[in-house]
């Protein structure tokens, strides 16, 4: 469907980038808000007239009520908003600090609850809001306690936005991805050994037997804002290889 506008943070790298090339592709207008400046750049470069980029930080409401107005001024009103960006900082419950632990809530929480609260007056009809949770939402790790809690929040929040939004028509659903081969995997700090070794451990425990490629999020992201899924709200659609669904 062209000429709609899709609104998306962390739209520069792994699942967003995939998933703002895979709504550009099939001829949507898509608004990218990531900090990386030049990484949206290059996705501007492909796509230079249905791309808008806005550098910002998502725990900030002031950068996000900036950038849905310059969606508003380009566009004229957004159809999808999917939350997207999102940090993962492995740490056991001893050596969590509180300046971790309040980036991970400002990132991955509030970052999210602000990014569609404050989409709310520029939605057209009918429009889709997307929450990109994860797996780990509904399971257990030592090292993902304070992740884990983040996206277990954003999945809550897909059912009580989902009601309170229902009677405007607009949609609201979350997507949990498996593990899924992005940057963010290389931005856990471990040693490459290790890295190994667990990514050998979740394709052995994984039906499909192997991890997940971003554009296979990108895809699911694509069905829920369609016309396809119009009468899916509240849901969590898990593309994890069978991972966690065993
Ligand atoms: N990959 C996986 O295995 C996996 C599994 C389940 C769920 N997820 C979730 O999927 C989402 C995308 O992750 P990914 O794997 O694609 O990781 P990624 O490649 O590291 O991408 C993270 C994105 O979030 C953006 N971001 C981070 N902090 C931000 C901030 N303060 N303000 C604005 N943007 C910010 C980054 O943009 P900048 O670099 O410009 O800051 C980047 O675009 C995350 O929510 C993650 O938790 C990933």
């Amino acid at each position: 469907m062209s000429n709609r506008v899709v609104a998306i943070t962390g739209g520069n790298s792994g699942i967003g980038l995939a998933i703002s090339e895979c709504f550009l592709r099939n001829g949507y207008n898509v608004a990218i808000f990531a900090q990386s400046f030049e990484r949206m750049q290059n996705v501007q470069k492909k796509f230079p007239a249905n791309t808008l980029i806005f550098s910002g930080d998502v725990s900030s409401t002031t950068d996000l009520q900036q950038f849905y107005q310059q969606c508003n001024e380009r566009w004229g009103g957004i159809d999808i908003v999917i939350a997207n960006a999102g940090v993962a900082i492995p740490e056991n419950i001893y050596n969590v600090s509180e300046e971790s632990f309040d980036k991970s809530i400002n990132i991955n929480f509030k970052g999210v609850f602000f990014t569609v609260q404050t989409s709310l007056s520029f939605l057209n009809e009918q429009a889709s809001i997307i929450l990109i949770s994860s797996i780990q939402a509904q399971r257990g790790a030592g090292i993902w306690s304070v992740y884990g809690a983040t996206k277990a929040a954003v999945r809550s929040l897909a059912r009580s936005f989902a009601q309170a939004l229902g009677d405007k028509g607009i949609r609201v659903n979350a997507i949990s991805p498996g593990v899924t081969e992005t940057p963010i995997l290389n931005k856990f700090g471990f040693e490459k050994e290790n890295l190994t070794t667990i990514l050998q451990q979740v394709t052995a425990n994984t039906p499909l037997g192997r991890i997940g490629q971003p554009k296979e999020i990108a895809e699911a992201a694509l069905f829920l804002a369609s016309e396809s899924a119009s009468f899916i709200t509240g849901a969590d659609l898990q593309v994890d290889g069978g991972l966690a669904q065993i």
